[in-house]
Order: structure tokens, then sequence, then C-alpha cells
């Protein structure tokens, strides 16, 4: 049985304050939950790790980075290893967001070479995949996925792949309003799911997390989540609001 996982990506939105407050409410309604059920992530920007880590620590809501720079060190002006935000605290950092896909030109190769930092510094990688628009209007949105898995991910091995979460996120889901029907969430999972078991066998496929994210919100996520192949969801803008959010922990 897979746990499920819900993961706030703030994004680059709160100040150190609003995000220590938001950490600390969510923290507290977790607190009085039973153990178990759900993994709960933070991703608030690099800036936040350590404070949100002072108060998260005693408690069960992990904590994560947004990115992580693909040298381990060195003379690499504004950049943040690997290393360095295992060394805040954080457990996670995401890799291959579309916005860094396509805002900053991150491609398969920098995606494969950032995954393998930050496993070998001892992090857990929630992986993006997910097509734009045009891609799945013309019907290439499997092979889209596919070769950002296959170039991305690919060459870890079983034990590097059990310390990976993949989230499916359709670009054009992502702060639109319009979400990926329940229907064609589990579709791109399953495939997804299948992929991995090709190339790594079934039980690395079973063990693998797969979440949904692209305007997920209280309303949706229920209907979203309880497709087999869809294990929790990464989540934007409602992640900012603790009724949200909550709303959406509570859907699993
Ligand atoms: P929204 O939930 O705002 O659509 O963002 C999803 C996302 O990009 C999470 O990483």
């Amino acid at each position: 049985m897979r746990k499920k996982i819900v993961a706030g990506n703030w994004k680059m939105n709160m100040d150190l304050a609003e995000g220590i407050k938001l950490a600390g409410s969510i923290d507290k309604y977790f607190s009085e939950k039973p153990a178990e059920k759900v993994t709960v992530i933070l991703c608030p920007p690099f800036i936040h790790l350590a404070g949100v880590h002072e108060v998260l620590k005693h408690g069960r809501v992990a904590l994560g980075a947004q990115n992580c720079a693909a040298e381990a060190s060195g003379a690499f002006t504004g950049e943040v290893s690997a290393w360095m935000v295992k060394s805040t605290g954080a457990e996670y950092v995401i890799i291959g967001h579309s916005e860094r896909r396509s805002y900053y030109h991150e491609d398969d190769k920098l995606l494969n070479k950032k995954t393998l930092l930050a496993i070998n510094s001892g992090l857990k990688v929630i992986f993006c995949c997910g097509e734009v628009l045009k891609e799945r209007e013309d019907k290439k949105h499997f092979i889209i996925v596919k070769r950002q898995l296959e170039e991305g991910l690919f060459s870890l091995t079983s034990e590097q792949m059990d310390r990976i979460v993949i989230a499916y996120e359709p670009v054009w889901a992502i702060g639109t309003g319009l979400t990926a029907s329940p229907e064609q969430a589990q579709e791109m999972h399953k495939y997804i799911r299948d992929l991995v078991k090709e190339k790594y066998g079934s039980d690395c496929s079973k063990k693998l997390p797969i979440l949904y994210g692209g305007s997920c919100k209280p309303s949706n996520a229920k209907e979203i989540f309880s497709k087999p192949d869809v294990d929790g969801g990464l989540i934007g803008g409602a992640a900012l609001k603790r009724e949200d959010f909550v709303g959406i922990i509570e859907a699993v």
C-alpha cells in the first residue's frame, strides 16, 4: 500500500514571517491527526528553509526545497546546492518543475544531473513532468512525458529510484484553474507507472508515489485522488492558504 502525499509548493510567495506562520498552523493541524495516513511536505523558498525547519522539526510535516543547483559546490554566485538544502533540515527537493523548464531553460540533461546530486546529498526528489497544451492537442503528451522520464530519471539505479516521487503536472493545468479530469490524470499516471515497471520491474513501480499537480483544490482533490494510480498532489496556489491546503489533506 502506497502512502498518500500532499506537498505544497509555495513558489515565490510569502515573506519569512508569513511562511513561518503558515507552517506553524499546518504543523498544529497535522499534529492532531492520526499518524501514517498521509505525508505532508512544505516547500518554501530557499531563504525560508532554515526558519521553517525550526517550526516543523518536532512534528510530522516534512520540509522540501523547490530547486537546487546542478553543481556540488564552488564559484556559482547565487546558486544553492543540494547539500546546502539538506543541511537546513529539508528532506525533499522538487526538480524539473515546468516553471524551471520553461523560464530557466532547464533541459532533461541538466535535470538528470540535479537529480543525481540531490540523491547523493541524501535528499528525496519530487521529479516533475508534464506536457504543454499544444503537445496534448497534438496527442504528443505520452511521448513528451516518456522523454522527460527516460532522459531525466531513468539513469538512476533501482535503489536510487526508492528516493523518487514523480509529480505529473500538465502545464496547461498549472495556475490556470483548468484541471486534468480524474480520467486524464489516471491515464497518464498509469502510463508512467507502466514505464517504470518496464524499466525497473513491478516492485519498484508499485512502491513509486505519483502525484498530480495543476489547479488542485479542496473541491476537486477527492475525485482526482480517488483514482488508483494517483497517490496525492503537488499543490501550488491552494498551498498558500491554510483552509485550502488543509481541505486538500482532508480529501486524502
Ligand atoms: P497550482 O496548484 O497553482 O496550479 O500549481 C501547481 C504547481 O505548479 C505545483 O507545483
